[in-house]
């Protein structure tokens, strides 16, 4: 039997996701983003994954990670913020790479404002998991464990 090669997922945050657990806790909860972390890499270590953990709050700093991940990485979750809602350049940059993605969003962003109703990300995801609190992060790589071993 071939020796299997452990699979590498980057979880992208975007802008303002480093004040988890200071921002609006009504609505994002009391944990922190290092807190996310560490329960995402325990999730990914339960399906032999291995978790690239990162946030920025700048646009191009996201684009260039997401770009970097060609050859590198064998999907994405990310949590955009607020550019899930503006950012051409996100889409772009999931296109050009056109690996797996799956968007995921703390709150259910349908209930919320309109202009959170809209997600340029939404275009090409593979799946979008939103309003589970810290678990939506852990289903989407639940679900992602799935897309890179569909036959488990
Ligand atoms: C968010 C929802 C976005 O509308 C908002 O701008 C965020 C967080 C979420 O996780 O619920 O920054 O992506």
């Amino acid at each position: 039997m071939s020796p299997t090669m452990t699979k590498t997922v980057m979880v992208l945050n975007g802008p303002n996701l480093n004040m988890l657990g200071i921002r609006e806790p009504e609505i994002y909860g009391k944990q922190t983003l290092d807190d996310v972390g560490i329960l995402v890499a325990a999730r990914a270590k339960t399906h032999d994954l291995t978790a690239d953990f990162r946030q920025s709050n700048h646009e191009g700093e996201l684009v260039t990670w997401i770009q970097q991940g060609l050859g590198t990485v064998d999907g994405f979750v990310i949590n955009a913020g607020a550019l899930t809602h503006t950012s051409v350049a996100l889409l772009d940059a999931f296109k050009s790479v056109n690996l797996p993605m799956i968007e995921v969003h703390l709150s259910n962003v349908y209930q919320r404002e309109d202009f959170r109703h809209k997600s340029y990300l939404s275009l090409i995801a593979n799946g979008v998991i939103c309003g589970f609190g810290i678990n939506s992060y852990l289903l989407a790589v639940d679900a992602m464990a799935k897309i890179l071993s569909p036959e488990i």
